[in-house]
């Protein structure tokens, strides 16, 4: 298996204080890799270091082997998919062009390939054809993440960033999602990065767990290893919340 992410020796500060510190880690292609660990603990931080949001201040992200701060920020973005929690959809735009954002930058010309794509990726992620031209101040809030979840996937992206994207919704959406996420990440066999609080979420979806806690790993393992065998009270502590049978 290749490695499709790498975090060499990494580390961030804020005001003089790390926030991460000597963090290593390898990712391979086509893992469903949860992130997971208390508030403040660097997971956005790490999230938006693999699209070059924020920058190392030493050390290296490596995307499919290359080095993100020698390619084109950019390009880069354009290739790994970002949802993240609340509506960051493009208030005046409506579904149908939020949704064809990206793919309408690379084929300007096709305007039938992008309005397909938008149609399959809305049938996918559960949005009903009728909802194409409305505004998301039209839309409830599972729909809005919807259509943010349809607009990374538009792109096409081999990397998928998504940053507790279902925090926002009720627990029926929610298990909707989920299901759909899991469904997509089966059938394209896409990378995804996924950042939750909710270990059952974790657990439900993930092929790779990295448990988190003050910018250093207490655990990276398949959820039946963090489960059968917690490395630490840290990790125990976290599985107390957990209510579902693990696969
Ligand atoms: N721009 C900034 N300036 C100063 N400190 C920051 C900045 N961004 C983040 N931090 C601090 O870095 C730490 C890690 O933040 P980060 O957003 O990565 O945490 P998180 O794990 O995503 O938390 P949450 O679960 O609450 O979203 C926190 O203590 C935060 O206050
Ligand atoms: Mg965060």
């Amino acid at each position: 298996m290749t490695a499709i992410l790498q975090f060499k020796n990494i580390e961030k500060k804020y005001n003089d204080k790390a926030i991460i510190k000597d963090f290593n880690l390898e990712i391979e292609q086509g893992e469903f890799l949860c992130m997971i660990g208390s508030s403040g603990s660097g997971k956005t931080t790490l999230l938006k270091m693999i699209n070059g949001l924020i920058l190392p201040d030493h050390g290296s992200v490596l995307v499919n082997g290359k080095n993100i701060q020698e390619e084109d920020l950019i390009t880069l973005r354009r290739s790994i998919g970002y949802c993240i929690q609340g509506s960051v959809l493009f208030p005046h735009m409506n579904v149908e062009e939020n949704i064809s954002y990206v793919p309408n930058l690379w084929n300007k010309r096709d305007k039938q390939k992008t309005k397909a794509a938008v149609a399959k990726w809305m049938k996918i992620v559960g949005l009903s054809d009728e909802l194409r031209t409305r505004y998301p101040s039209e839309l409830s809030g599972g729909q809005q993440q919807r259509v943010g979840i349809a607009r990374a996937l538009a792109a096409s992206p081999n990397i998928l960033l998504m940053d507790e994207p279902f925090g926002a919704v009720d627990e029926i959406t929610r298990k909707q999602l989920q299901k759909e996420i899991k469904d997509i990440h089966q059938k394209t066999g896409i990378t995804i990065i996924f950042v939750t609080h909710d270990i059952n979420e974790a657990l439900t979806l993930g092929t790779k767990i990295l448990v988190l806690d003050q910018g250093q790993i207490q655990q990276f393992a398949p959820p039946k290893t963090i489960v059968e065998q917690p490395a630490n009270e840290y990790v125990e502590r976290l599985l107390n919340g957990k209510t579902i049978p693990i696969k």
